[in-house]
Parts: C-alpha cells; structure tokens; sequence
C-alpha cells in the first residue's frame, strides 16, 4: 500500500545538550521527515544536523536534518524552543527567567515572522513562566503554545515508584503537577499501580509496596532530581529528549493522549491566566483540554502555591 503519511517538519531552536537531546529522540523514533536546527551558534547547528544524517540510514524512517533559520519555520507544523541558559550547579530554574524570557521574545518574534502557523512547544527554563511568555509574543491560540512542563517530573515519579515496588514503570499512572521546579505537587491520590490506587496498596500493606512514610522521600528524590544529575554532568538531556519526543508524537499523531504538560488555565482547579504543568489531552491542535480531578485538598494547595509563585515570576518580566 501506498505512504499516504503527510510530510511532517519541526524545527529546533537551540542545538545545545537539552536541543539535541529532542532531536536524537525525534529522528530516533521516526517522527519526522524534516527537521531544521536553528542557533546563534550556525555552526554548531551546522556540524549537529550533518553528524544526525550520517546516522539517518539506521534511523526507522528517512528523515532530511539541516542547518536552516527562521525562513524555515514558516511551513513547519511544530517549532520546539530550548534555547537559552541552563542552570548552574545549586542554581533554580526560576533564576534563569531574567536572561530567558528576553531570548524567548526574540526567538518566538522571528518564528512567528516567518508566518508560521503551527503548534509552539516550550522546554527552556523555567519552562511554565516562558511558555506564558511565548503564547503572549506569539498571538497563537492558548491551546497552540505548550511547555512540556512536568512530563518530566511525572517519569522520575514513575520510575521510582517502579523502583520501589519493583513494577513495571509502564504500568504506573502517577503525575507531578504544578511549577517544573522546586514547588511541583504529586497528586498522590491520583497515582495508580495496575490500575489499583497507590494509597489501597499502601493501606493493603501489599507485598513488596511502599510505605506511607516513604513518599515524602519520593517526592523529593524526584524534585531534586536535576540537581543530582547537573552537581554530577553539568546539564540534563536525555530524560528530557525523551519527555519531548513523546509529546511532539501525541501532536503530530493527534493521539489524544494525557501528558502532564504546562497548559493554560481558564479557571480550571480554581486557578486563571496561569500556564502550569497538569495532566492535559493532548491532540494536533496542542492542549485539547486539562483533566479535572478530584484532587486531596492538600495537593490543591500545593498547586495553588506553585502556581502563586509562578505568577509573582511571571509579572517580573511581563512587557
Ligand atoms: P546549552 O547551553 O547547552 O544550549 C543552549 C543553546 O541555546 C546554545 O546552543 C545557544 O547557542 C542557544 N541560544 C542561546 N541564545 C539563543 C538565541 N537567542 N537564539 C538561538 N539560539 C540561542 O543549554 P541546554 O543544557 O541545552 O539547556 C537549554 C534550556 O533547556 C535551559 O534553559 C535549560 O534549563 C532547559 N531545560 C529544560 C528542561 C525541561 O524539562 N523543560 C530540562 C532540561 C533543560
Ligand atoms: C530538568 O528537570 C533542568 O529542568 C531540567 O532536568
């Protein structure tokens, strides 16, 4: 039978560790026929995208990477941002906002120059507060611009609930929501094993699950997890390259799948005029909706805090 798959295009602005980590999981995974890399640093992308297609024979689909500019976003159905600074050693995301937010007014002004049109998708850091910066640069429709927000957050959490129960990660629903940062939120109560709640295996006292008391020491391996892994290789990457991947699969797909990504709030959970992570259906056109769930009134605390401290970020470098 004849391919009547679409050609599928996305560009990446920032061919840095965490901008390379996207498009080894894209062209990895077969997502795309086109992918344009776009830096101040041209030859960096220039060296980056011939290094991909060396590979491209490997790869599950044959897929055309180069080295473009902004031109090149005009027909693209996907511009993925992770330019900017990253955090160094004992550094929090949220110190980065100043110096980010101005690189990302620049980069989504050009983008949008080029008469693009498709969805936007915000990684560079602190992600929440500059995908709301992105949306209002950009003019696109709220649901348009997304940040993978805590799609991160929520497969540490999975996999260390995998690790400790010894179940496959696969079959573990578990969500961080709130800020990408040090004040996200577990939604424990929503977590489910197999489809069973974590908090019946934990008050069943089933073999081989966690304790009641070891979740406070989850939530923090998980919150910190960036810290560990930059104290010890500088910058994070894979983990969210893959976090990326799957959320350009759902868009591209239009899958309609649940992704913990940072959404626009309209008033849902109580909260407005915020982007956050949260569990969102996720289709072609970016962020269908946010799932509603009947959260603890604790984790809705949590929430509303991350979100307040969000908020003060966000008004520091509105224009
Ligand atoms: P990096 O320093 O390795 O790469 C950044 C790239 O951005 C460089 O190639 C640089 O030339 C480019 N760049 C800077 N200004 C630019 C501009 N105006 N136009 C075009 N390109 C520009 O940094 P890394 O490690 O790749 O991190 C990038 C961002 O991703 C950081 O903000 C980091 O905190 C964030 N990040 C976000 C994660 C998430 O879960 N959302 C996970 C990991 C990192
Ligand atoms: C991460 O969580 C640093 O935001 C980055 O890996």
């Amino acid at each position: 039978m004849a391919n009547t798959r679409t050609s599928r295009k996305v560009a990446v602005v920032g061919v840095g560790g965490v901008g390379m980590g996207c498009a080894y999981s894209i062209l990895n995974q077969g997502l795309v026929d086109e992918m344009v890399l776009i830096d101040v640093a041209g030859d960096k992308a220039d060296g980056e995208a011939r290094d991909l297609m060396d590979g491209v024979t490997y790869a599950p689909e044959n897929c055309k990477v180069y080295h473009g500019d902004y031109s090149d976003c005009k027909d693209a159905q996907m511009v993925i941002i992770t330019a900017g600074i990253n955090q160094k050693p004992g550094q929090s995301r949220l110190e980065l906002v100043g110096t980010n937010a101005k690189i990302m007014r620049s980069i989504v002004k050009e983008v949008m120059g080029s008469g693009f049109d498709g969805n936007l998708v915000i990684v560079s850091n602190p992600v929440d507060v500059l995908t709301y910066v992105a949306w209002d640069e950009s003019g696109l429709p709220q649901n348009r611009v997304i940040g993978t927000g805590t799609s991160l957050d929520s497969t540490r959490l999975r996999m260390q609930l995998s690790n400790k129960t010894g179940v496959d990660a696969h079959d573990i629903s578990a969500y961080i929501v709130g800020e990408h940062g040090d004040s996200e939120q577990p939604l424990w109560s929503q977590a489910t094993i197999g489809g069973k709640p974590l908090m019946d295996w934990i008050e069943d006292g089933d073999e081989g699950v966690i304790k009641k008391d070891e979740l406070e020491d989850i939530r923090k391996t998980v919150r910190d997890a960036a810290y560990y892994i930059i104290d010890r290789k500088k910058i994070t990457n894979w983990g969210i390259g893959l976090s990326t991947a799957r959320l350009v699969r759902a868009i591209l797909e239009n899958e309609h799948a649940i992704l913990t990504t940072s959404a626009y709030f309209n008033g849902e959970y109580g909260l407005k005029d915020i982007y956050t992570g949260i569990p969102a259906i996720v289709g072609e056109n970016g962020v269908e909706r946010i799932v509603e769930m009947h959260i603890t009134d604790e984790e809705m605390a949590g929430l509303h805090k991350s979100a307040s401290e969000l908020k003060e970020v966000l008004d520091s470098v509105r224009e």
